[in-house]
C-alpha cells in the first residue's frame, strides 16, 4: 500500500461541453451523444409542465426556503427516514464536499478503493488529507473490495469512501460485505478506544439495483449514505443530492450545507419527482432492457465488457492504444465515451452509458464498423497516425477520471 504526502489537491477539470467535442471533431452539437456522464436520455414528463406552469414553491425573486422542508420531507418519506436523517445539497457532489469537511481536517487520511469516482480523490486532496489508494480485486472477482486491505487501512484513517454499485466498474459489492467492513471497523476502534473512521458510502446508482445500506444507519452511526437526482430519477441538470445518515452524523454534515445552493426551481421539481417516482422506475427499466444489447454488441466485437447493474458498462478493449484508437473513431461519429488516462487502473477500458434505444443503436452500429480495424490495433504498432493524433486527443475529454 502507498500513500502520497499531502499536497495541493489532484487537478481536474470538467468534461469538455458538446460544443467542444463538437468543433473539434468538425460536427454539428446535434450529432454529439454523452455516453459519458452516465446521465439519462430525457427529463421526466412532469419537469416540461412544472416549467410550463412556472410555479415554484416560492417566488424566484426570493431565495430559496432557507430548511428546504419540502425537499426533506418528501426525500425523507422516499428513503424511509426521518426528516432529521436528510440533509439536501447541489447534487451528490456537492455531499461529497461537504463530507470531506465534516470528517477530514490537514493531514487525516481517507481510504479509496481504487479504480473508482474521481471525485473522492479531488476533495480528499481538497482538505489537504492524504488518499489512501486500496486496490479492488481484479474483475474475475467483480472488482469487489479487498476487504481485510480495507480493514488495515482504516484503522489510522479518519475516512473511508465507498461506492456502491461502482463507477466505473459497474458492480456492486457482495451481499453483507460493506457491514462486514463496517463491523471491523467498529470493532477494531473499540479495541483500540478510538473513534471509528467515518464511512461514506456513494449510492448514486443504487435505483438501479434496489439495494441500499440506508435500512442499516441506526447500527453505525459512522455511516453516511450519498443519493442523488442526477441518475435513476434523469435530472442532473438540477443539482440536488442528499447525505442520508442518523443524526449525528448527520448534524456533522450539516454544519457544511452551503445557504441556498439548490435553486428554487430544482427544489420544486425534485420534491414532485421523489413523490412520483414513476417515470423513475420506468428509467430504470428501461436501462434493464437495453443494458443486455450493449454487452452483446461489445461482445461480438471480441471485446470485454464487465457485468453492470449499473446505467453504464465498463469495457476492456484489450490494451490502453485499442481503447484510445476507438474512443477516437467514436469521437469521429460525435458518440463521447468515457476513457482514463495512462496509468489508471481502467486504462485499456472505456465506460459507455446506457441510453435510449436509437441512440444505443447508433453506437451498436459504429462498434461493428470501427471493430474490425481495432482489432489491428497493437499496442506497438498503430496503423493510422492520423486515428492516433485523434485518439489522443479523445483522451481529453476525460478529467474526472485521472490516474
Ligand atoms: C459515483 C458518483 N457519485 C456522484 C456523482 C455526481 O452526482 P451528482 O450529479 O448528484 O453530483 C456521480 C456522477 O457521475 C457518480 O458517478
Amino acid at each position: 500500500m502507498t500513500w502520497a504526502e499531502p499536497g495541493p489537491p489532484a487537478s481536474y477539470s470538467w468534461e469538455a461541453t458538446d460544443e467542444g467535442v463538437a468543433t473539434r471533431f468538425g460536427l454539428t452539437v446535434g450529432q454529439i451523444v454523452r455516453f459519458d456522464l452516465n446521465t439519462s436520455p430525457a427529463p421526466p414528463a412532469l419537469l416540461g409542465e412544472m416549467l410550463a406552469a412556472g410555479t415554484f414553491e416560492t417566488s424566484l425573486s426570493e431565495y430559496p426556503p432557507g430548511d428546504y422542508r419540502r425537499l426533506v420531507e418528501a426525500a425523507a418519506e422516499r428513503y424511509g427516514v426521518g426528516t432529521d436523517e436528510v440533509v439536501p445539497g447541489a447534487g451528490a457532489d456537492e455531499i461529497l464536499d461537504m463530507a470531506a469537511k465534516a470528517f477530514l481536517r490537514a493531514g487525516e487520511r481517507a481510504v479509496v478503493p481504487v479504480p473508482t469516482y474521481a471525485m473522492y480523490r479531488v476533495v480528499t486532496e481538497q482538505r489537504g488529507g492524504v488518499v489512501v489508494p486500496v486496490p479492488r480485486l481484479g474483475p474475475d472477482e467483480g472488482f469487489a473490495l479487498d476487504l481485510p486491505a480495507m480493514r488495515e487501512a482504516a484503522r489510522d484513517a479518519a475516512l473511508v469512501w465507498l461506492c456502491n454499485p461502482n463507477n466505473p466498474t459497474g458492480a456492486e459489492e457482495p451481499e453483507g460485505a460493506i457491514e462486514a467492513l463496517l463491523d471491523t471497523i467498529k470493532a477494531d476502534a473499540a479495541a483500540e478506544g478510538r473513534d471509528p473512521a467515518a464511512v461514506v458510502v456513494d449510492e448514486a446508482y443504487a435505483e438501479f439495483t434496489g439495494r441500499s445500506l440506508i435500512g442499516i444507519r441506526s447500527s453505525y452511526p459512522n455511516l453516511v449514505v450519498v443519493r442523488t437526482a442526477s441518475k435513476a430519477y434523469a435530472l442532473a441538470g438540477l443539482r440536488v443530492g442528499f447525505a442520508i445518515a442518523a443524526p449525528a452524523s448527520l448534524a456533522r454534515v450539516a454544519l457544511y450545507r452551503p445557504p441556498g445552493s439548490i435553486g428554487t426551481i430544482s427544489e420544486t421539481v425534485v420534491t414532485r419527482a421523489l413523490r412520483e417516482p414513476a417515470a423513475m422506475l420506468a428509467n430504470v427499466a428501461r436501462v434493464a432492457a437495453e443494458r443486455p444489447r450493449l454487452l452483446a454488441a461489445f461482445e461480438t466485437a471480441g471485446w470485454r465488457p464487465y457485468p453492470s447493474v449499473a446505467c453504464f458498462v465498463l469495457v476492456d478493449l484489450g490494451s490502453a492504444a485499442r481503447a484510445s484508437f476507438v474512443a477516437g473513431q467514436l469521437l469521429r461519429r460525435g458518440i463521447v465515451p468515457r476513457t482514463f488516462s495512462a496509468g489508471h487502473p481502467a486504462e485499456r477500458c472505456l465506460r459507455l452509458t446506457v441510453r435510449a434505444p436509437q441512440e444505443n443503436e447508433r453506437l451498436i452500429e459504429a462498434i461493428a464498423q470501427i471493430a474490425p480495424e481495432a482489432a489491428r490495433v497493437t499496442a506497438h504498432l498503430d496503423p493510422d497516425p492520423a486515428t492516433t493524433r485523434l485518439a489522443s486527443e479523445a483522451a481529453q475529454p476525460v478529467p474526472k477520471e485521472p490516474a
